[in-house]
């Protein structure tokens, strides 16, 4: 048993209330010449009816002689837990080398599926760098829920539908080659060029813009040549933005996006008008959320168009059917919080108590020193430029520091996305975020190729010195702070994965990766791991094999690859 519970137990016990709340009452001493585990006494006082001072005092003798605790001491109120370092390390090291890969794995999730909108890229435009934070979020939340025993839908929520389109489709026959586009390297830079011709022609003349919304009609009417054209687009769209999730490792269930639900949306209409969720104004068909002090949600417009809203609701709809989801997830950036407030209220009102299970993982903005993108303007930053300059820096390295390394350009290709994708599952979601070269090709520090370098570190180690049998460790080999500090570091990842999957943040994990290699190359430096003596040489080299383990399981979770050399 975790000795936090044993901890919490024998206090329950001792003190008539229950566990669970003592459990959640510890902490974690600010110095560690405090201990390991600081108990607040205060929160015993009224049940109690004593000072802190005194509860701490009467507690500890209930931890004379108690296995795993070497002392409990009062302090200031505070009951702190000096723990058997040697016998944490013991059970922290066995597990983690016993669950393997599997470590921090639970069976929480059994039979739920949880529904993960992520990506979500647009049809004709770049996949540019502000569509980074989505993706790799989205793929991190799936993985770590998947860790959690829970199964993952992951859907691309396309924004396959829409004005734009005709746009496109205006500009492609005015200007477009099919030939040209179909063999330029990149098709997706072709359309956005012309995209690009048309908004600067538009301006001159206003009656584009009639032809274009004509244009879109007719892809809502499928008239086959340009519907053939459409689906063309977003064949092009879809194969390149494939390129990207390749490098990324990233996988979708499904690509149903907002088209997806045009045929679906009247009988979801209906339902809401037969429900009395909607009223008209002005001639446009809306949810009048002022009671909720919210600005009304658009249903369809005056000419009886749909909309985002309405594609939401009725894909929201869909996926309950569908997927039966214990949570339904859309992870998108903060400007469209109204959006998703208005949709789940609505889905309220029309009686769907489940419409409490889905949630808006939202997240800062990405922006540019300089400014912010316009697509119009053509001044994107393509995610798979970023990704492939850095690779390349990468291999540039590598070549000159280690030019035999097998895999050479796997290796570079894993080390390359791990920079870039660091930024955005470093900090918290929600914090905006500023795009810099700089930064996202940044090795040193708290970063992805740093958590890298020290799991290829442990493998080398482990390399070099070949099999060991862990039965002959000398546990008290590692009763130091160094290594007290590596078993904190990574006994802690449970738990965070835990917490990531609750509050959605996947840098809890990345934050838990960086302490756990810290920790790993201090113990590294302060302790000759390759000792004469058997025992303590098995225990070093046990831990390394741990830590080696704990980085890779938590860089798995925030989508990074781990090689064993680089
Ligand atoms: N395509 C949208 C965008 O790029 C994001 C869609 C998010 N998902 C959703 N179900 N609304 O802004």
């Amino acid at each position: 048993m975790d000795i936090k519970l044993e901890i919490a137990n024998r206090i329950a016990e001792t003190a008539n209330v229950p566990s669970e709340e003592v459990f959640s009452w510890f902490e974690v001493p600010p110095t560690p010449d405090k201990g390991d585990i600081a108990l607040p006494c205060f929160k015993l006082a009224k049940s109690m009816r004593k000072s802190p001072n005194i509860i701490a005092s009467e507690l500890s003798q209930a931890f004379l002689g108690f296995d795993g605790i070497v002392k409990a001491e009062p302090a200031g109120g505070y009951l702190n837990f000096f723990l058997d370092r040697s016998d944490e390390a013991k059970k922290t090291v066995l597990r983690v080398l016993k669950e393997g890969e599997a470590y921090g794995t639970s069976d929480e999730g059994a039979g739920r599926n949880v529904c993960i909108d992520f990506s979500s890229i647009n049809i004709c435009k770049p996949f540019g760098i502000h569509h980074i934070t989505t993706t790799v979020l989205g793929h991190s939340l799936s993985r770590i829920f998947k860790h959690l025993g829970f199964n993952p839908v992951r859907i691309n929520h396309l924004g396959d539908w829409g004005t734009q389109f005709g746009k496109m489709l205006v500009a492609y026959k005015k200007w477009g080659e099919r030939e040209k586009i179909e063999n330029a390297e990149s098709p997706m830079r072709e359309l956005l060029s012309l995209y690009v011709k048309y908004h600067q022609e538009a301006e001159k003349d206003p009656s584009l813009d009639d032809e274009a919304r004509a244009a879109f009609r007719s892809i809502e009417l499928h008239d086959p040549e340009n519907w053939e054209l459409y689906q063309w687009f977003k064949d092009l769209t879809i194969r390149e933005a494939k390129h990207v999730y390749e490098l990324l490792g990233v996988e979708f269930d499904s690509y149903n996006g907002e088209a997806f639900y045009e045929d679906k949306m009247p009988a979801v209409i209906k339902e809401m008008q037969d429900k009395g969720v909607t009223t008209v104004d002005n001639g446009m068909t809306i949810v009048d959320l002022s009671a909720y002090d919210m600005p009304p949600c658009l249903i369809l417009k005056s000419n009886g168009g749909t909309i985002y809203p309405t594609r939401d609701i009725t894909a929201a709809i869909y996926r309950k059917n569908t997927y039966d989801f214990y949570k339904n997830l859309y992870v998108v950036a903060y400007q469209q919080n109204l959006h998703f407030r208005q949709v789940f209220k609505t889905l309220e009102l029309m009686g769907y108590d489940w419409a409490k299970d889905c949630v808006h993982v939202n997240f800062g903005m990405i922006s540019m020193p300089e400014g912010t993108f316009s697509t119009r303007k053509g001044n994107a930053i393509y995610l798979d430029d970023v990704l492939n300059k850095s690779i390349e820096k990468t291999k540039a390295i590598m070549i000159e520091k280690s030019p035999d390394l097998p895999d050479m350009d796997e290796v570079a290709r894993q080390i390359g996305v791990g920079a870039v994708v660091w930024g955005p599952l470093y900090s918290s979601r929600i914090k905006d975020f500023t795009f810099s070269w700089e930064k996202a090709l940044n090795f040193e520090g708290e970063t992805a190729p740093y958590a890298q370098y020290t799991h290829a570190r442990c493998c080398s180690v482990l390399r070099k010195a070949g099999e060991y049998d862990v039965e002959k460790a000398d546990w008290s080999a590692l009763d130091n702070e160094s290594c007290a500090n590596l078993i904190k570091a990574m006994a802690a990842l449970p738990s965070c994965i835990e917490s990531a999957a609750e509050k959605y943040e996947p840098y809890l994990i990345s934050r838990n990766v960086i302490e756990i290699c810290s920790a790993f190359n201090k113990f590294y430096f302060e302790n000759r791991i390759m000792d004469e003596n058997e025992g303590v040489k098995t225990a070093r080299l046990a831990v390394t094999d741990a830590a080696r383990t704990a980085i890779k399981v938590g860089l798995y979770l925030v989508g990074i690859d781990a090689p064993e050399r680089m």
